[in-house]
């Protein structure tokens, strides 16, 4: 079953994920993310993209958010909303960070992604299918 949240509760996401772009660090991009994640108990965790001057050191907003909850002792998550307002289209997860996502949550997750003018719905499953954690259990 996919996971419903109220309208409300989708916007309060998407709030959360444009402010958290706010505090990306991105000298060498320029190219701002926000992620804001929610625990099925409610609460939310943000993260922004990190960059490094040894690029491959950066860390992705997505990422940056779920460090944050796991840290807090929150490993169950529903949703997630994903913001740049530098994309040209509304920004998905990339491979790293889908992969992060299904440690702790099942392809029911909610994956919202969003630039400054549209925004696209999929579940992790659509984005990471055939995910041996989740999917091979059942
Ligand atoms: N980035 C994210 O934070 N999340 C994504 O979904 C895609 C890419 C960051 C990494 C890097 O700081 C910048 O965007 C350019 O790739």
């Amino acid at each position: 079953m996919s996971t419903k949240l109220t309208s409300a509760q989708k916007e309060q996401l998407m709030s959360r994920a444009r402010e958290a772009a706010e505090h990306s660090y991105s000298p060498y991009s320029h190219f701002r993310v926000g992620a804001a994640l929610r625990c099925v108990d409610g609460d939310i965790f943000t993260g922004a993209n990190v960059e490094n001057r040894s690029y491959g050191l950066t860390n992705c907003a997505e990422r940056s958010a779920v460090f944050a909850a796991v840290s807090s002792g929150k490993t169950a998550f529903e949703a997630i909303a994903v913001y740049s307002p530098d994309s040209e289209y509304p920004i998905p997860p990339c491979g790293s960070c889908r992969q992060v996502l299904s440690e702790f949550a099942g392809g029911e997750l909610m994956v919202i992604m969003m630039n400054r003018r549209a925004k696209i719905e999929k579940k992790l499953s659509e984005l990471l299918p055939f995910d041996s954690l989740h999917e091979l259990k059942r």
